[in-house]
C-alpha cells in the first residue's frame, strides 16, 4: 500500500470526526467574522496566506538540517530554528482558520497534517533548548526527528491542497469554459425580480439576479469550494450590495465579483449583460 492509499484512508476513516467537529466548531466561534479572520485566510493577499508562511518554516529548518550535517557554526543553527519556530505560529493561526471551514474529508486529512506539523514544532522547539543548555548532539537529533514530522505534514498539506483542492479557486475554469463574444442566456422577462437564481450558459451555472431592469451575472459556483451562490443571501457590505455564500459565508460584491470576506480569497468570475430588442439577456465574460 503506497502513501496516496495511506492518505485516501485518512479522508474516508471516520474515527476522528468528533474531535474534529468539536475543535473546528471552537475555531469558527473563536476567529469570528471580520478583519482578523480575512487577514488569516488571505483575502488581502488575494491567495491563502497559509502556504507561504508554512514554507518558510519548513525552510529554515531544512537549511538547520544542512548547516547540522556539514557541523556548521552552532549559533547560526539557533537562528535558523528559532525563525523557523516564530513563522510556525501565523502559519498555523491562519492554516486552522482555512481548514474550519472545509469540507469532511478535507478536514481528516488536514487534522493529521497539523498534529505532524505541531510535533515537528514541539521537536525544534525541545532541540533549541537542548542547543542552549549545551547538548548539541541531542539537539541535533530531536531536529532530524523534527524535519521527518515536517516533512510527513508537507506531503499531507500537498495531499489537501493538491489532490483536494483545498485553498484552490474553484472558479477558475469557468474564464477557459466560455467562449468569447456574447451568448443567449434566457428571456429577461423569465427572471423573477429581486431573487437570484441559477441558468447554465454552456458548461457552467451562472448566478443571475434581476433587479428592477438591472441584471448581475456571477459564476454561481463560489470559488471558495464551489458553492451555489443563487442559494446565498443578499445583503449590503459598507452600502454596497453583496452576496453571501451559503456554504461558509464567502461574501462577494454583486458589481464585479471581487472578495468582501472571505473564507474565498479569488473573486467570482462576473459577466457583462445586455438584453436584445426581442428581450433575450445576452452575457459575456467581463475583462478584468
Ligand atoms: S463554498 Fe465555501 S464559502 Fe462558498
Amino acid at each position: 500500500m503506497g502513501p496516496v492509499d495511506l492518505t485516501d484512508r485518512v479522508e474516508r476513516s471516520t474515527r476522528m470526526d468528533r474531535p474534529i467537529q468539536a475543535v473546528a466548531k471552537a475555531v469558527r466561534r473563536r476567529i469570528g467574522p471580520g478583519r482578523l479572520r480575512d487577514l488569516l485566510h488571505g483575502v488581502p493577499l488575494g491567495k491563502p496566506l497559509h502556504p507561504p508562511l508554512a514554507n518558510a518554516s519548513v525552510g529554515f529548518w531544512a537549511a538547520a538540517a544542512v548547516l547540522d550535517v556539514i557541523r556548521s557554526d552552532p549559533r547560526a543553527i539557533r537562528a535558523l530554528l528559532a525563525s523557523g519556530i516564530a513563522t510556525a505560529a501565523p502559519a498555523a493561526a491562519a492554516g486552522i482558520t482555512d481548514w474550519s471551514v472545509l469540507h469532511r474529508e478535507q478536514q481528516r486529512v488536514g487534522f493529521v497534517h497539523a498534529i505532524a506539523n505541531l510535533t515537528a514544532l514541539g521537536l525544534y522547539t525541545g532541540s533549541l533548548a537542548l542547543r542552549f543548555a549545551g547538548d548539541e548532539r541531542r539537539g541535533r537529533l530531536l531536529s532530524f526527528a523534527g524535519l521527518g514530522a515536517a516533512s510527513l505534514g508537507g506531503y499531507l498539506g500537498g495531499h489537501l491542497a493538491y489532490r483536494q483542492a483545498a485553498g484552490a479557486n474553484h472558479a477558475e475554469s469557468v474564464g477557459h469554459l466560455v467562449p468569447l463574444g456574447w451568448h443567449d442566456l434566457c428571456e429577461i422577462s423569465d427572471l423573477p425580480d429581486g431573487r437570484p437564481v441559477t441558468r447554465r450558459l454552456g458548461y457552467i451555472d451562472l448566478f443571475v439576479l434581476r433587479v428592477g431592469d438591472g441584471v448581475t451575472v456571477l459564476a454561481d459556483n463560489c470559488s471558495h469550494l464551489a458553492g451555489p451562490l443563487h442559494q446565498g443571501r443578499l445583503i449590503s457590505e459598507e452600502g454596497t450590495a453583496c452576496v453571501v455564500c451559503p456554504w461558509h459565508g464567502s461574501t462577494f460584491r454583486l458589481s464585479d465579483g471581487t472578495v468582501a470576506h472571505g473564507p474565498a480569497t479569488a473573486p467570482q468570475p462576473s459577466f457583462e449583460t445586455r438584453v436584445r430588442r426581442d428581450g433575450v439577456l445576452q452575457v459575456r465574460p467581463a475583462l478584468t
